[in-house]
C-alpha cells in the first residue's frame, strides 16, 4: 500500500527544456525527486535514468541475500533475452504465438519430470509464481469438491509451515484453513496428522516439498498412502496438492527415486516457482494439473479479445512474457545434467556450510541441506548471552542477510536462523560467510546479556 504523507511536489532548480535539452546528469545534483505527486514537468531521460537509479543503491546486494529462495543471477544471455522480450504480453497468444508454444513447450517439460503417466492429458500454465498457482490449484481443489454435492464448510488440511499464500488462499475463499501444528521435533506434516484433521468437507491436503522454514520435504508418499488407507475405511477420495515451489525443480534431479509426484495417483497437482531453482529471475511460476478430473473444465476460460480463440485459467490477464522465454531458455542451455550439476552444487555448498556452521559450536543444526539446499538452526541451549536474532543483527552488518524468525505453534520457543543456498552462491562465499561468522562470535559470547528483542525483530521472511 502506498501511504501518502505529505504533499511534496517536485521542485526543479536547473535546466532548459527537458524533453529534448541534453541536461547534465550533474544537474541531477540540484533535484528533489517528486515522491507524492507528478511532477510539473518532465526531466530528460538520463537525468531520470540517474536519479531514479541513485535511489537503488540503497537497495541491498542480492548475492548477499541469503534469505531469499528467488533467483539472483542469471547468465547475460538470459538477461538479453529477456530484453528483447520485456514487450511481449504473455496473454496476446495470438500476437505472439511463439512465446505460448514456449509456455507449452515448458509445461511439457514439467510434466515429464514430474512423471506425469499421460502427458497429453495434463493441463498446465505458467503464472507470476508460486503464490498464483496455488490459488489456482486450491480454487480446482473447491470447485471438485464442490461437485461432489457435499454442503459443510471446506476445510484444507497442511502443515502449519505453509507458506502465507495457502493461508492467504483459504482467507479469500472461504476454506477453513486445517493447520496441523508442529510438535517437538516434527517441524512439518505427518501423514499421520493429516489424515487425523481430514474430513468430508476436506478439498485436499497441501503437501510441501520442501518447507519454508527449514527446507525439509514433507513425506509425500506415506500422506498419499494414509489417504489411500483413508479411503478405504471412509470412502473419502481426497486429493493432494504438491506445492513444490522450491523442491519440485530439486528432487527430479537429485533424488529421482523419492516418490513425489504424479507417480503417486493421489498427486492432483503440483506448483513450483520457476523463478526458485527453475533459475529464472522472478516473476514467473508454474501449476499443473493430471487431468480435466483435477481441474474442471469450467474453471478455464475462453477469450477472443486478442484475436484467437485462447483458453485461459490465470488471476491475471496481462503478464510479462520474458520470464517464460528465459525458462524454456534455462531447460533448452543446461538440459537434465546440467541442471542437476547446478542443484548439486547448491546442495554441496548447503551440506557444506551447515556442517561448518555446527563446527563452530555454539550452533544446533535442525536441518542439513540436504533435501532443498536450505538449513536452519539454532544456537545451543548453553548459550545464553546472545540469540539467533543477535547473529542475524551482526551478519547484516557485514551485508549479509540471513533471517532469524521463530517457528509457528507449537513451537514458537524456537528461533532459528535460515540459509538458502541458490545458484551463485559458491563455496568461495561460503567461506566468506563462515569468516565473518567466527570474527562475530568472541564479541557475541562476550555480551552481558542478549542485545536483540525478538519481538522488535524482523519477522519470517518467505
Ligand atoms: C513452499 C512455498 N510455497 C509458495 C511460495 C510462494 O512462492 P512465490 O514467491 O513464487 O509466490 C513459497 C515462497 O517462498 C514457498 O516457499
Amino acid at each position: 500500500m502506498v501511504l501518502h504523507t505529505g504533499n511534496h511536489r517536485k521542485q526543479r532548480r536547473g535546466g532548459s527544456n527537458p524533453l529534448v535539452g541534453g541536461m547534465n546528469p550533474a544537474l541531477a545534483a540540484t533535484l528533489t525527486l517528486p515522491r507524492h505527486q507528478l511532477a510539473d514537468e518532465p526531466l530528460p531521460a538520463d537525468t531520470a535514468l540517474q536519479l531514479v537509479r541513485d535511489e537503488l543503491l540503497l537497495d541491498g546486494n542480492a548475492r548477499l541475500n541469503l534469505a531469499t529462495f528467488v533467483t539472483t543471477w542469471m547468465e547475460p544471455q538470459a538477461r538479453e533475452l529477456m530484453a528483447e522480450c520485456v514487450d511481449k504480453n504473455m496473454i496476446d497468444k495470438d500476437e505472439y504465438p511463439q512465446t505460448a508454444e514456449l509456455e507449452r513447450r515448458c509445461v511439457s517439460i514439467l510434466a515429464d519430470l514430474w512423471h506425469a503417466p499421460d502427458p497429453e492429458a495434463v493441463i498446465g500454465c505458467s503464472t507470476t509464481g508460486s503464490s498464483e498457482a496455488c490459488m489456482l490449484a486450491g480454487m480446482a481443489l473447491k470447485r471438485r469438491w464442490s461437485k461432489l454435492g457435499r454442503t459443510g464448510r471446506p476445510n484444507l488440511v497442511m502443515g502449519v509451515n505453509v507458506q502465507v499464500c495457502w493461508e492467504k488462499f483459504c482467507e479469500y475463499w472461504e476454506v477453513e484453513p486445517r493447520l496441523v501444528p508442529m510438535e517437538a521435533d516434527r517441524f512439518h506434516l505427518s501423514a499421520d496428522e493429516a489424515v487425523a484433521h481430514c474430513d468430508e468437507n476436506t478439498i485436499g491436503v497441501v503437501a510441501i516439498l520442501g518447507s519454508t522454514f527449514d527446507g525439509s520435504y514433507e513425506p509425500v508418499a506415506q500422506i498419499a498412502a494414509a489417504l489411500d488407507e483413508l479411503q478405504e475405511r471412509s470412502g473419502w477420495d481426497i486429493p493432494v496438492h504438491v506445492d513444490g515451489a522450491s523442491g519440485a525443480m530439486i528432487a527430479p534431479f537429485l533424488d529421482p527415486d523419492l516418490e513425489w509426484d504424479f507417480r503417486l495417483p493421489r498427486v492432483a497437482s503440483i506448483n513450483t516457482s520457476g523463478h526458485k531453482y527453475g533459475l529464472v529471475y522472478p516473476g514467473v511460476g508454474w501449476v499443473l494439473w493430471r487431468d480435466h478430473d483435477a481441474l474442471p473444465r469450467e474453471l478455464v476460460f475462453n477469450v477472443n479479445y486478442l484475436g484467437g480463440e485462447m483458453p485461459t485459467f490465470a488471476l491475471n490477464f496481462s503478464r510479462p512474457g520474458a520470464e517464460v522465454a528465459a525458462q524454456y531458455y534455462t531447460f533448452v542451455r543446461l538440459g537434465r545434467e546440467g541442471f542437476r550439476a547446478v542443484q548439486q552444487a547448491s546442495r554441496d555448498v548447503a551440506t557444506a556450510l551447515a556442517e561448518r556452521i555446527e563446527g563452530l559450536g555454539p550452533f544446533h543444526l535442525l536441518t542439513r541441506g540436504d533435501e532443498l539446499p536450505v538449513f536452519a538452526f539454532t544456537t545451543t541451549p548453553d548459550v545464553t548471552s546472545f540469540t539467533v536474532f543477535d547473529v542475524s543483527r551482526r551478519l547484516r552488518e557485514r551485508g549479509w542477510l540471513v533471517p532469524a524468525y521463530t517457528f509457528p505453534a507449537n513451537r514458537t520457543d524456537l528461533a532459528v536462523l535460515r540459509v538458502v543456498c541458490r545458484n551463485g552462491f559458491t563455496h568461495d562465499m561460503a567461506d566468506l560467510l563462515i569468516a565473518d561468522l567466527t570474527r562475530a562470535l568472541p564479541e557475541l559470547r562476550a555480551q552481558a546479556a542478549p542485545m536483540h528483542d525478538p519481538s522488535t525483530s524482523t519477522s519470517f521472511h518467505h
